[in-house]
């Protein structure tokens, strides 16, 4: 059955998830998850870079008692991880959103809902116990965003994740020439490809929802078919600036979480802006194409900003060892993209749990042969020269 688990009995790395994912998912939605903009120079920098950056093996350093637990935004969690925001992970698996965030929370780490996602905040928050995070796209209707911060405090999101690299959308040619809709428009190629996975096909489709859940019914044009880059052109604020920053604080008055920063100068604003985060990101390669990999931006962001703002990382991340990375380069946490959201299409949340275990033992066994104990104490020194 697609939501069995047993798929999942000889994965051993998040790359195993991924050759899963291909097998499970409708070729349109693959690419749209996997994808990078124009050329995926910078989806493939993010990788190259991370994979450039080597280890200090340290031995007979007493690695026993090791400990993952830290906090992020003063919140305690039993790893250095969050979810990345996704948009449409409904796509990936029936109540996709859902699934994801009970593996999180279940894992003791944050869950963060995408303002693109397929099952509502609210739908969200009946399902789960704890608080999720909310990222919040600006668009130019801001009646609508008053409202979306309103609804996302009503449901208690206990942070906001404004993310502000991505009022122009970077083209994803696989996206164009899929002619990506949502919900999936009956086109002849959509039906062979969905004919060809008749159990994503019964999961996905005949789930309550197949559209944008948080903006269907409240703004124009999020309930019928429509391109996805034609939708966000049309309706994201390209005007947005450091002052509206300010105004989402005004409205909000919680957390507040920059995502999407990748350059010294803006971490600088940043870190004066009230936010108690940064999220050093180039949007998993989808933005910027020609960017460099984002971890070469860490460590001048975290030099100039990390005693004032907490710095959180992203883009590239598939393995404890890529976090260690972060970690050690100035990050307090990482959150993670397509690594989860490769178990949540091969396997719903056991797929998401199955990745997130990964992770934990991969960085616990790192920290181990780096010779560190605690989450605190990663720094430089457990890189080699
Ligand atoms: C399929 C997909 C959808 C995404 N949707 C959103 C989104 O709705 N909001 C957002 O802020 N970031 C979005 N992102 C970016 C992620 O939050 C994150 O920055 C990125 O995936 C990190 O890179 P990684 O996938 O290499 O880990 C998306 C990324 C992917 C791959």
């Amino acid at each position: 059955m697609f939501s069995s688990s047993r798929c999942l009995k000889n994965v051993t790395s998040i790359a195993d998830l991924h050759a899963l994912a291909r097998r499970k998912v409708p070729r349109n939605f693959i690419d749209y998850f996997e994808a990078g903009s124009y050329a995926e120079q910078t989806l493939a920098a993010n990788r190259t870079a991370l994979d450039d950056i080597h280890f200090r093996q340290r031995v007979l350093a007493g690695a026993n008692d090791r400990e993952l637990t830290t906090t992020l935004l003063g919140q305690p969690v039993a790893m250095p991880l969050a979810l990345a925001p996704i948009g449409m992970m409904g796509m990936a698996f029936r109540d996709g959103e859902i699934e994801a965030c009970r593996a999180a929370h279940a894992a003791g780490i944050p869950f963060t809902l995408s303002t693109m996602s397929i099952c509502s905040i609210e739908d969200v928050a009946a399902a789960v116990t704890k608080p999720f995070w909310f990222q919040l796209y600006i668009m130019k209707d801001k009646g609508f965003i008053r409202a979306l911060i309103q609804r996302a405090k009503a449901a208690r999101c206990s942070a906001l994740v404004l993310t502000v690299d991505l009022q122009v959308l970077g083209q994803r040619h696989r996206d164009i020439k899929n002619g990506l809709t949502v919900p999936p428009e009956a086109r002849l190629s959509t039906i062979t490809q969905i004919a060809t996975k008749p159990e994503w096909a019964l999961s996905v489709l005949g789930g309550k929802r197949k559209t944008f859940g948080n903006l269907a019914g409240h703004i124009a044009g999020a309930d019928g078919i429509v391109s996805l880059s034609k939708w966000t052109a049309e309706q994201f604020d390209q005007a947005l600036s450091w002052q509206d920053v300010e105004w989402v604080q005004s409205q909000w008055q919680g957390p507040l979480i920059l995502k999407g920063i990748a350059d010294v100068e803006d971490a600088r604003i940043a870190a004066k802006s009230g936010a108690s985060a940064i999220v050093v990101s180039n949007h998993g390669g989808r933005q910027l194409d020609g960017a460099p990999g984002a971890i070469t931006q860490l460590p001048r962001i975290a030099d100039a900003v990390r005693s004032d703002i907490e710095i959180l990382f992203d883009s590239g991340i598939r393995s404890g060892q890529d976090v260690m990375r972060a970690l050690a380069l100035g990050a307090h946490g990482c959150l993670l993209g397509r690594a989860p959201l490769f178990g949540l299409c091969a396997a719903g949340g056991a797929g998401v749990t199955k990745a997130l275990d990964i992770i934990r033992k991969e960085l616990d066994v790192t920290m181990a042969l780096t010779g560190v104990k605690r989450v605190a104490d990663i720094d430089r020194r457990a890189l080699a020269d």
